[in-house]
């Protein structure tokens, strides 16, 4: 019985000294496990005199289920100890603010093409998507630029390595393909795309580039509708109050040829910069589509005419948000792009 008082007295006393779940476990093998003490304890009831059997028995039996109950509060204490710990140590607030989903956006490219392609929907035209690898022929001879025109020198162009096969450096020969597939129906569209030039990588230029071209063909169209056309559209981009102006020009593909400035606001503090003084912005080449053209088309010049019109989108979104490097419509920096 003494043998008895002292593993109860020695069991608590460790119990009560265990610091953690681990420490409880390891408590638990020990008295409780296969060859446990309060086990051997209770065995060893066998080899107790009889009459002391049942007193003897009682009083483990008892031990047994004062340390189970002891045991079993400490072991439920410890594990809400771990989880107070673990709340205080890791705490989660609730009531902060979520963290914002960065939410997708157009890239300032495409909505400016949508603008452009907006404005000249309300003017009637519709878009004609022409491809980006051309031939010499169409992008070129077609366009009336023989072999060996000093015009060419306009466009330093990507070839690959099929002759003739070249990046189309403007939108134009799209207008060869529009025409040859609607010929002989009046045509108003917009070709919009990407062109490439073989060029020095600059803040100005860009070996990758979109322009938008323009083409109306049809049994009188003059000089007057490409001029109400433009001046339509760049005060509806730039504002109903710019003033527009046309300067004879030279294209190959159209005679007469002309480029269109648009006055720039006087209160700009880069008014001076961007004109270079003169108070006017270029913002396209235009012109009445030249007879050699609209011949290759499939028109016949004696009873069609048409204008045309090419501008670069870049350059037309730089002048309208006053960007200054035109390497960053492609360098995909998130600061930049997430200003539009
Ligand atoms: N293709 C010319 C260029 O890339 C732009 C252009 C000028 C297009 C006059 C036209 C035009 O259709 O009539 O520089």
């Amino acid at each position: 019985m003494s043998d008895l008082a002292a593993l109860e007295q020695r069991a608590q006393a460790e119990l009560a000294a265990c610091g953690d779940e681990a420490a409880l476990r390891a408590w638990h093998t020990k008295y409780f496990g296969k060859s446990g003490e309060v086990l051997q304890a209770l065995k060893g009831v066998g080899a107790i005199p009889a009459d002391q059997k049942r007193s003897y028995g009682q009083e483990a039996n008892r031990i047994k289920q004062a340390l189970t109950h002891a045991y079993e509060a400490r072991l439920a204490d410890a594990k809400q100890q771990a989880l107070d710990r673990s709340l205080t140590a890791e705490m989660l607030d609730v009531t902060l603010p979520g963290r914002p989903m960065a939410r997708g956006r157009l890239h300032v490219a495409t909505k400016i093409m949508r603008e452009i392609t907006g404005i000249f929907a309300d003017l009637g035209f519709q878009v004609y998507r022409s491809r980006e690898v051309e031939d010499d022929l169409t992008n070129f001879e077609l366009l009336n630029m023989p072999p060996h025109h000093p015009a060419r020198d306009m466009w330093d162009t990507f070839h690959t390595t099929t002759p003739g096969v070249i990046l189309r450096t403007h939108t134009s020969p799209g207008q060869i393909h529009v025409m040859r597939e609607l010929c002989p129906e009046p045509i108003r569209v917009i070709l919009p795309g990407m062109c490439y030039r073989y060029e020095q990588i600059t803040t100005r230029s860009e070996i990758q580039f979109q322009q938008v071209e323009g083409l109306c063909v049809g049994e009188s169209v003059a000089m007057t509708d490409l001029k109400g056309t433009i001046i339509a559209f760049a005060r509806r981009l730039f504002g109903q109050e710019r003033q527009v102006r046309f300067r004879s020009s030279y294209f190959p593909f159209t005679e007469p040829s002309i480029e269109v400035d648009i006055d720039w606001p006087k209160d700009d503090p880069n008014a001076d910069r961007l004109t270079k003084g003169t108070g006017w912005l270029e913002i396209m080449g235009a012109g009445m589509v030249h007879p050699v053209v609209l011949r290759n088309g499939g028109y016949d010049p004696e009873q069609f005419s048409g204008f045309a019109f090419g501008m670069g989108t870049q350059r037309i979104t730089m002048l309208k948000y006053a960007i200054d490097d035109i390497r960053q419509f492609w360098a995909n920096d998130l600061r930049f792009l997430g200003q539009f």
